[in-house]
């Protein structure tokens, strides 16, 4: 691995439809600083896992420090809390389990963006106004995990899978409607619930105006002018291009992206007849069409998201949501079966299997076991998370051993690695470090395919 290998991580590119899929991505897409939804599942399920041992042993008429379960923890130190007497490598056996699970549903819900079935369904995004399909597409989801957890017969995985693509779908909600830019305080609790989520802006009600947005010209570096070809790239940083009215009345809306299609293959188009928003970013063609911009507040930087300073607001909703997720399906399945679907307590056959995993130094995809929060909203602590991050990123580049860093690796997954179209993945690490040579001018770079 040389200096220009580890480079390009800094500087590719991939389809931003969403927040960002996973910090490799996110890091290709000079978006280091933007909280990617395999951290929101983790996050969310650390404070409902919090939550579980909390209630458990209340009832368990165990005394228990129950402030103490509120702070700050990783899935690893709630375990210890639960458990007072065992040893850490009795915590990461029995927790082995647990993170498996987890691990999956992160990878489910990347696939979302990846997936040609989803990537550019508005109904797998809450893109284009399609409130009302998103909403339904998270309801019959969830009528399914429930169905399929109450069936003891069934095998859990299929339901695990589908929690991975709700999540997906009830995190892009607040990075992708207005929902913020209306001065919510609270996430949205009727969505994957009832039919009315809310009032929605009718079909023909403007909803964007370009005041409001500037546009920047920024020079490509020589990875950019690869993947980008337009050099320089044009992008947009909006402030108040929302309708004053549509905020105020507190109508929802959210913005049209290039190259989308509904679920029966057909075109979804932002209307040139009424003033609709777009998502924006450096690779939304509609965001150069009137209204210019967008609306999106998937990253931290205005290159991909022209909302990019409610980043961290859409972020934290998002942990939010996906806590009250994990909390209700709880109380609609029940403690046994959350148990079960978790492997919160595993099973000897599940033990056995997690040995032989830690025995091979098996590594997950996506979590990262020194990732940790509170049940408090203050809690959350991105800067340590980014960091701890770049660490683990680091470590996997430089072949450092960390037994806690994940792989980022979809190759098992059936991710076309071989597409150099940004919106499919050639730009995952790949664990079995295929190494390109490309030309550049006169120069020869070297780079690691991801
Ligand atoms: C969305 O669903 C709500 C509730 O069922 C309904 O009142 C509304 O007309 C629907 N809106 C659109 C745009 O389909």
């Amino acid at each position: 691995m040389n200096i220009f290998s580890c480079l390009c991580i800094f500087v590719l590119f991939s389809a931003i439809i969403a927040f960002i899929p996973h910090p490799v991505i996110r890091f290709g897409g000079q978006a280091q600083d933007s909280i990617t939804h395999t951290e929101i599942v983790q996050l969310g399920f650390i404070r409902s896992l919090a939550r579980f041992f909390i209630d458990v042993k209340t009832q368990d008429r165990n005394k228990i420090d129950i402030q103490n379960f509120k702070n700050e923890h990783t899935i690893d130190e709630l375990y210890q809390l639960a458990h007072p007497d065992w040893t850490k490598d009795k915590i990461k056996l029995y927790s082995y389990p647990l993170k498996s699970i987890i691990d999956t549903i992160q990878v489910r819900n990347v696939l979302v963006d990846l997936n040609p079935l989803t990537q550019n369904l508005p109904s797998a995004h809450f893109d284009s106004e399609s409130f009302n399909e998103s909403n339904h597409r998270i309801m019959r989801l969830r009528m399914k995990i429930i169905e399929d957890v109450r069936d003891s017969n069934k095998n859990l995985d299929s339901a695990r899978g589908k929690i991975g693509d709700l999540l997906h779908t009830l995190q892009d909600f607040y990075s992708h409607s207005n929902w913020i830019e209306m001065g919510k305080t609270e996430i949205n609790p009727y969505i994957g619930i009832q039919e009315n989520i809310g009032r929605i802006a009718e079909i023909n009600q403007a909803t964007c105006h370009t005041r409001g947005c500037k546009k920047v010209l920024s020079n490509c570096n020589i990875f950019q002018a690869y993947f980008f070809k337009n050099c320089p790239m044009e992008y947009y940083d909006c402030k108040e291009n929302i309708v004053d009215e549509i905020n105020k009345q507190g109508i929802l809306t959210s913005g049209y992206v290039s190259n989308q299609f509904n679920d029966k293959g057909e075109p979804v188009v932002k209307p040139s007849n009424v003033e609709k928003c777009s998502h924006g970013s450096v690779m939304d063609k509609t965001s150069h069409q009137v209204p210019m911009g967008g609306i999106n507040k998937d990253a931290k930087t205005p290159m991909f998201s022209p909302h990019y300073y409610l980043h961290d607001q859409a972020a934290k909703f998002a942990i939010e949501a996906t806590e009250r997720f994990f909390n209700d399906l709880r109380k609609d399945i029940g403690d046994t079966n959350f148990d079960r679907l978790f492997a919160i307590n595993p099973t000897e056959e599940q033990i056995q299997k997690a040995a032989i995993a830690i025995k091979d130094h098996e590594k997950f995809h996506f979590l990262t076991s020194t990732l940790s929060i509170g049940l408090s909203t203050g809690d959350i602590n991105f800067d340590k998370t980014l960091k701890q991050r770049i660490q683990k990123i680091i470590s996997l580049l430089f072949n450092i051993k960390d037994d806690t860093a994940p792989t980022y690796d979809l190759s098992d997954s059936e991710v076309d690695k071989s597409s150099v179209n940004i919106h499919a993945a050639p730009l995952l690490i790949d664990n079995s470090k295929t190494i390109k040579r490309r030309q550049f001018g006169r120069r020869r770079y070297k780079w690691i395919m991801i």
